[in-house]
């Protein structure tokens, strides 16, 4: 592992640092055109999902891991407890030129980690099917597919694949 990664547990009470790097990311995504979830997001929708009240739930709702480097936030990753034996991947992503350096597998490591201790048996995640890279690292991670289908996103229709992972 890269000893100049750092992960850890950033909780509600650190709101507006997270806001800030979810909100850089989104822009980011936006600018290059990336495949996300989220591909469809206009200004407004980035706003809103970014505002200090989503954050600080989403924070409170899920367990989410930070990634830093030299000081920067460069990613993070959220798990969200499902029910006593599931819990969901709810979202990963690391910032466009950090990547390809083992983030991901970093913060990927730190979920795995909280949900063995929770107890958890299975770990299941969505993405786009169209999100190869994304797909290729939840597989190097040990997920599995398990089913495609086709979920609602602000209004429009996008086909997701769904993985899991038995812990
Ligand atoms: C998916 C993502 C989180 C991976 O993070 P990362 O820090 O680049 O991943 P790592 O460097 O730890 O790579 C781990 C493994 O993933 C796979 N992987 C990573 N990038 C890949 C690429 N461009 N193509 C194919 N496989 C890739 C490889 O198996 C890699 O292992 P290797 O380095 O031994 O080949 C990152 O690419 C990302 O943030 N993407 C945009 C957001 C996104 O799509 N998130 C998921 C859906 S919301």
């Amino acid at each position: 592992m890269d000893s100049s990664i750092k992960v850890y547990r950033i909780e509600a009470d650190e709101a507006d640092r997270f806001g800030l790097l979810v909100k850089t990311m989104w822009m980011e995504a936006k600018e290059t055109g990336s495949l996300l979830g989220w591909s469809g997001a206009t200004d407004e929708v980035i706003e809103e999902l970014t505002s200090k009240d989503v954050i600080r739930e989403i924070l409170v709702q899920n367990m989410v891991y930070v990634a830093e480097i030299e000081g920067t936030l460069v990613g993070f990753a959220a798990l969200r407890l499902l029910d006593d034996e599931g819990g969901e991947l709810a979202g990963i992503m690391v910032m466009e030129r950090y990547t390809g350096r083992g983030v991901g597998s970093e913060l990927f490591r730190n979920v795995l980690e909280a949900a063995r201790k929770a107890g958890l048996s299975r770990l299941i995640v969505k993405t786009e099917r169209d999100n190869i890279r994304a797909i290729s690292f939840y597989k190097k991670m040990g997920f599995k597919l398990v089913k495609e289908t086709v979920e609602k996103v602000a209004d429009s229709e996008v086909a997701i694949v769904i993985l899991s992972l038995d812990l």
